[in-house]
């Protein structure tokens, strides 16, 4: 997120336009703590996890008296524009703060989830999968010295995309989604010829969100099988946490500065977009629809590669 902030912000200075930054997100819009933004305050933001402006759950932007209390903040600060950037929630206020206030907005997807419709990649993704990969790999190693099952919470509410991504490049045996039936028999028949078969130590991926109920509801049905070790990890915030990759600096300082040029081009009520390698700019009801998927050959892969 800093990245993009640093993006919207400098793209816009370098064109002689004042920026403001908000602090906490729509709890600081509706309560007015804005900043002023120079070049500095952005200065080695880029490579620092979080936001430097600070998020936040902002109940009152439900609420119509919230979300217009907001626009008159922003018309009595005199600015003209607005860049939110965020994940379903985020859009869900931008758009109403654009059909029922006119606030001129342009949203930037972001969210480890990767599930915003009418984008193909989300701003925090790559490096939450990073992060759960590197944490995998780890656990890994103690499930093949003890000769263990693992089974491995990520992030994920309502779908897999970093579940399956860290199976299939952590080697994972198996991963559970919400988007796909959870087959308990399957697994536990799988787990045994696995384990006949001589493999001396199984990761199985879990997104948060996955019907059964999480890692330890599965780890009582796999405790269950005689001479097998289970052991439970879940990676919670420090997914969302720590330096953003490569990929995803670029990704936000893209977004970012597409974000600002949009505004000042005169777009409002859109959302930057990357579809097949070409940033675009889609209405912000098209992120409203159903959260997008993960893959599901990637899906797959991950149990034909186990
Ligand atoms: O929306 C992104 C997400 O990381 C989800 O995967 C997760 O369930 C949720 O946010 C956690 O939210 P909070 O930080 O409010 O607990």
């Amino acid at each position: 997120m800093n990245a993009a902030i640093r993006a919207v912000t400098r793209s816009a200075l370098a064109r002689g336009v004042a920026v403001t930054g908000v602090r906490r997100g729509y709890a600081g819009l509706i309560s007015a703590e804005f900043v002023d933004m120079n070049s500095r305050f952005v200065s080695n933001s880029l490579q620092r996890g979080g936001t430097i402006l600070m998020s936040s759950r902002c109940p009152e932007m439900y609420e119509r008296s919230g979300r217009a209390r907001a626009a008159a903040n922003l018309k009595a600060a005199g600015i003209g524009g607005l860049v939110t950037i965020g994940g379903n929630g985020s859009v869900r206020g931008a758009l109403a703060l654009w059909k029922e206030e006119k606030v001129r907005v342009v949203h930037v997807p972001s969210t480890v989830d990767n599930d915003l419709p009418g984008t193909d990649v989300t701003i925090g993704f790559d490096s939450a999968v990073n992060t759960a990969i590197g944490a995998i790999d780890k656990l890994r190693d103690t499930a093949a010295s003890h000769g263990r099952i693992f089974l491995v919470e990520v992030m994920g509410r309502e779908n897999g995309h970093i579940a399956v991504d860290a199976a299939l490049a952590c080697g994972a045996e198996a991963v559970f989604i919400p988007e796909a039936k959870f087959e308990l028999k399957a697994l536990l028949k799988k787990v045994q010829a696995w384990w006949a078969a001589g493999k001396s130590s199984l990761i199985v991926v879990v997104a948060e969100g996955e019907e059964v109920g999480g890692v330890f509801e599965i780890a009582k049905h796999l405790k269950a099988i005689r001479g097998i070790d289970v052991r439970t990890c879940v990676l919670g915030h420090i997914q969302r946490g720590g330096a953003p990759t490569a990929n995803d600096r670029i990704l936000a300082s893209t977004y970012g500065a597409a974000a600002s040029d949009a505004l000042l081009a005169g777009k409002a009520g859109v959302m930057v977009s990357l579809h097949a390698g070409r940033l675009r700019l889609v209405p912000l009801s098209v992120g409203l629809r159903k959260p997008r998927p993960s893959d599901k050959s990637r899906f797959r892969l991950v149990s034909r590669l186990a």
